[in-house]
């Protein structure tokens, strides 16, 4: 209370101390405008409702200096450069979402907001990814409900009022271009939340993964044994395998698979294109459900993933996705492929909103045990010759369903291919290396300065 000016009257003191006793105003005070603070104090002086107590008021209305959507809604805008889509922008996105669930809105409208090509390279160097593959790609992430295309590196103020957005988001590694942060204005606005970036992924990393040939962060024998010693081999942070998380990208709310070619049928509103069709989440029951069981890598998860997933769904209403181990995975392709873990993939696949579970460390040969156990109607391969090579003898792994006369094969008649994405970095690879030198240095500060940030 020492800002309280000595002439004060004391009645006016004693009522202040009254408000700065409450938590909201406490949290208020802390983050929020001067003009909201005193809108907050002169509402309480006069006996009038605080923001907080407000028909409609989400519990981080107070903090925001905008007045909260009708019914506890809020809308957030998360920008990104979503450059091969990894385990960290998917974690972004569902904690950017889970954020303002926990603080009790009862309805979160996601946007995404893709940087475009322009903006990147002027920032980072090319981007690896088209735009046009990177908003598809986002678009089939189960926690985002509308796309912004082509934005700028920058988030103002405006950019959230253009998009009838109340808060940003952003993971805790805050972008700065000179001196100045991206996002200062929207946080002094007090329309800022951060959330936890995720360790040890990063599109740097992937790129560095493909130049190197280095094979760190495959998993070796058991998951276990795997971990530790790719955690002793390395000073750089691994992504950290934790059954909690797992679970949060399978369990929690996301929109569920879609029928047909809806979710990419964007409508456009204020800017942004919204996902239409949606299906609340499914419970992952097996029984009385068509099961369509898709075995596979998935290694740097792209628009041929997505779109391939999209013609599986049409097979049923239940889509199983079979990732391979690294080793298997490592023993038909060679070099150092699977660029991403076992672990990295299945959090890839789970933030897909055509998949329903995900099979980890999956057998190679589909057998009649596995189509009993997993109620399996359908099993689906794609047109890429990855199933033709028969490097172990292990023979074809379709075998059985091929009799059974329940094996698709599906074409997306799409181009992109992993060995595309590694052609692409290297068709560039002089201006990735010098990418590389600068995003290396970055990420090696803030793994330095970094502090405990809770997942949410
Ligand atoms: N992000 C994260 N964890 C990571 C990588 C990104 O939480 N490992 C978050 C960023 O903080 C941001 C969002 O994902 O809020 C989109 O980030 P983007 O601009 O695409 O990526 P970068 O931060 O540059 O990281 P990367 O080099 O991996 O693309």
């Amino acid at each position: 209370m020492s800002l309280m000016p000595s002439n004060a009257h004391p009645h006016v003191v004693q009522a202040l101390l009254g408000l700065f006793a409450q938590p909201q105003a406490q949290a208020l005070f802390a983050e929020g405008l001067p003009e909201r603070c005193a809108d907050c104090a002169a509402r309480f002086l006069c006996g009038l409702p605080m923001p907080w107590e407000e028909a409609g008021a989400g519990p981080l209305a107070a903090l925001s200096g905008q007045q909260p959507c009708a019914g506890g809604r809020v809308r957030i805008l998360l920008t990104g450069c979503f450059d091969l889509m990894h385990a960290g922008h998917y974690n972004a996105l569902r904690q950017a979402k889970a954020t303002f669930r926990q603080a009790g809105y009862d309805e979160v409208q996601l946007v995404a907001g893709v940087h475009s090509d322009v903006a990147i390279a002027s920032q980072k160097g090319p981007p690896v990814t088209p735009h046009a593959e990177r908003v598809e790609l986002v678009k089939a992430c189960k926690w985002v409900d509308e796309v912004a295309e082509d934005l700028p590196y920058a988030v103002p103020v405006r950019l959230l009022d253009d998009l009838g957005c109340d808060f940003a988001v952003h993971g805790d590694d805050l972008p700065r271009i000179g001196s100045g942060g991206l996002f200062d204005e929207v946080q002094k606005a007090g329309r800022l939340r951060i959330v936890k970036r995720t360790e040890g992924t990063s599109t740097t990393d992937l790129i560095g993964r493909l130049m190197s040939m280095s094979k760190e962060h495959q998993i070796k024998g058991v998951a276990s044994e795997g971990l530790v010693s790719s955690l002793e081999r390395t000073a750089k942070p691994v992504l950290l395998p934790t059954i909690s998380r797992l679970v949060e990208f399978h369990e929690q709310l996301g929109p569920g698979p879609l029928n047909g070619d809806r979710a990419l049928d964007g409508a456009h509103r204020d800017g942004a294109s919204v996902i239409e069709g949606r299906q609340p989440s499914a419970p992952s029951r097996l029984a009385g459900r068509r099961v369509v069981y898709v075995p596979g890598v998935w290694d740097l998860f792209h628009v041929g993933h997505v779109r391939f997933l999209q013609l599986a769904a049409r097979h049923g209403d239940f889509v199983l996705v079979g990732a391979l181990s690294d080793a298997d995975v490592n023993r038909r392709i060679g070099r150092n492929y699977p660029l991403q873990n076992l672990h990295e993939r299945a959090l890839s696949l789970l933030s897909c909103r055509y998949v329903n579970d995900v099979l980890l460390s999956a057998p190679w040969k589909v057998s009649q045990d596995m189509l009993t156990t997993m109620n399996i109607s359908v099993v689906c391969h794609g047109s890429t010759d990855f199933w033709d090579i028969d490097l172990a003898n292990q023979g074809d792994p379709f075998e059985l369903p091929r009799q059974l006369g329940i094996l698709q094969r599906l074409d997306t008649g799409c181009e992109v291919t992993v060995h595309l994405i590694a052609h692409r970095i290297w068709l560039h690879s002089e201006e990735y290396a010098i990418r590389q030198q600068k995003k290396e240095s970055e990420e090696k500060r803030y793994v330095a300065n970094k502090a405990f940030v809770d997942e949410a």
